[in-house]
């Protein structure tokens, strides 16, 4: 992985890694709130030795302190001292709990001592900083002094009293939300790698091809508006998405030159990976570039199309094949022009038998005569054969993948199946492939043919629109 894989791995997973750092930073800020608050209240103290007059004394004197600077710190946190400090105070704590409450360092080179004490009261912890201090004082006082009555060797002087502390010392809130955000980004870097390794779904255009052994005809992208209005009206839209549609069209023109497919069904692997709203759109773009289209819903387990184009639903490719009613009584025209709907109909207990039998076949013959293109929305591969059989009916199979979502061995499994009934695959779609974000990656290959065969109306409609530059002062 280089760092250019890296840049966009980030940037497809980026949720990934915004929710483990959100996560971090939250409880980063659990824990700060749930912390009990310490207060810090501090002293300063001055060691001094019993020094002569001439500078030579002087200057072994201030050696001297220092030299015992190191050894009262190490007294200031002693069990002695603690113990005198809880005595003197009356406080109920024991002298161990005090001793780990109490710091006491000395500067580099200078006879000065800070002290410095924690506690949950902040009144506590000056009254405690203070009363060790003066404690330490008669302590020094007692240990130089080597015989009563006598002048001691050393003398502590407390330099600096204790006030009460305004702000708590612990939680270091904001330190320990940086902390968090620190972690939580890279855990989630790292998560997002683990992710991106262990992620088996269709996401480059080769491990497309490789599997299905087919082109890529087109790569649908996502557009929110599909999920409540699934046909596009191409009419002077230059949208992605009709784009990509157009693109589609033109493609499918190329598939077999010499004898181009006319009846085609959109399949996938599994459900919800976009069959119905792409075949809804693939029949428009035929149908803007002035070819008669014919819509079927092949299927009829989740009929769809009558649902998303708003036509009625009760009669149709179902009640045909049960001799119910005639093709020419059931199929509906539609507010779009040259697109004529041929909904599923009822729901029928066999729907594979009625959809591999001679009169499915034979409905879709009378269709080809009619139309020049049938595009057949179907099941998904892997639930039923519904589709296969269909395709095996038809010029052939364009099965739809979506990005990011549909496994490889799922693309393998229903590639199988469609080979398994003598269906040929004519092409594959990736469909609703990120707009945004790294995902868009490996998919940006465009097809500069794309206006080849195409009708002057179509090339005018994909061309930007012109009426926004004159608009432009
Ligand atoms: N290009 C797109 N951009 C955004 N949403 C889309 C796009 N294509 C499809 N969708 C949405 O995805 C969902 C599934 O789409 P659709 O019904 O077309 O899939 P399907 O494969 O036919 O599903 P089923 O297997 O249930 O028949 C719908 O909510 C639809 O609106
Ligand atoms: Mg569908």
């Amino acid at each position: 992985m280089n760092l250019q894989d890296f840049t966009k791995l980030l940037r497809a997973r980026w949720i990934t890694i915004a929710v483990t750092a959100l996560v971090a930073v939250l409880a980063a800020i659990a824990y700060s709130l749930l912390t009990t608050p310490l207060y810090e209240a501090s002293t300063r103290l001055y060691v001094s030795t019993s020094a002569g007059s001439s500078a030579v004394e002087l200057y072994q004197g201030n050696r001297l302190s220092q030299e015992r600077v190191a050894s009262f710190t190490q007294l200031l946190t002693g069990q002695t001292l603690a113990q005198r400090t809880i005595d003197k105070l009356g406080v109920s704590m024991d002298a161990a709990t005090l001793q780990k409450r109490v710091k006491a360092t000395a500067k580099l080179d200078t006879v000065l001592i800070d002290v410095s004490v924690l506690d949950e009261s902040p009144v506590r912890a000056r009254d405690i900083a203070n009363a060790l201090s003066d404690e330490f004082v008669v302590m020094v006082g007692e240990l130089e002094t080597p015989k009563p009555g006598a002048a001691p060797d050393a003398r502590v002087v407390v330099e600096q009293r204790a006030s009460v502390p305004s702000k708590p010392v612990v939680p270091k809130t904001a330190r320990n939300i940086a902390i968090g955000l620190a972690l939580g980004m890279s855990l989630g870097v790292g998560l997002a790698v683990i992710r991106e390794v262990l992620d088996n779904t269709v996401k480059s255009r080769e491990t497309l091809e490789e599997i299905t052994g087919v082109g890529i005809v087109g790569t649908v992208p996502i557009d929110k508006v599909r999920r409540n209005q699934p046909a596009i009206s191409f009419d002077n839209d230059t949208s992605a998405i009709a784009e990509a549609f157009r693109k589609l069209r033109t493609n499918l023109q190329f598939l077999s030159v010499d004898n181009p497919p006319r009846v085609i069904v959109v399949t996938s692997s599994v459900p919800n990976e976009g069959k119905s709203t792409t075949a809804i759109n693939i029949a428009l773009a035929l149908a803007e570039a002035e070819h008669d289209v014919v819509l079927v819903d092949g299927d009829m387990r989740r009929p769809s199309l009558d649902k998303y184009l708003n036509l009625v639903g009760q009669a149709g490719f179902s009640t045909v094949l049960s001799g119910a009613a005639s093709l020419s009584e059931v199929l509906q025209e539609t507010n779009f022009p040259r697109l004529t709907v041929l909904t599923s109909g009822a729901t029928p207990p066999n729907p594979s038998e009625l959809l591999g039998s001679m009169a499915a076949k034979n409905v879709l013959s009378e269709l080809r005569e009619k139309y020049d293109y049938v595009i057949v929305d179907s099941a998904p591969l892997l639930a039923v054969t519904d589709s296969a059989l269909l395709a095996a009916n038809a010029d052939g199979a364009l099965i739809m993948t979506r990005f990011g979502q549909t496994k490889r061995e799922q693309v393998e499994h229903a590639v199988r199946n469609l080979a398994g009934v003598g269906a040929s695959l004519l092409g594959a779609v990736v469909t609703m492939m990120p707009t945004r974000g790294g995902g868009a990656y490996s998919y940006n290959y465009s097809y500069s043919y794309r206006h080849y065969g195409e009708s002057k109306k179509s090339e005018r409609e994909s061309t930007p629109d012109t009426p926004e530059k004159t608009e432009t002062p």
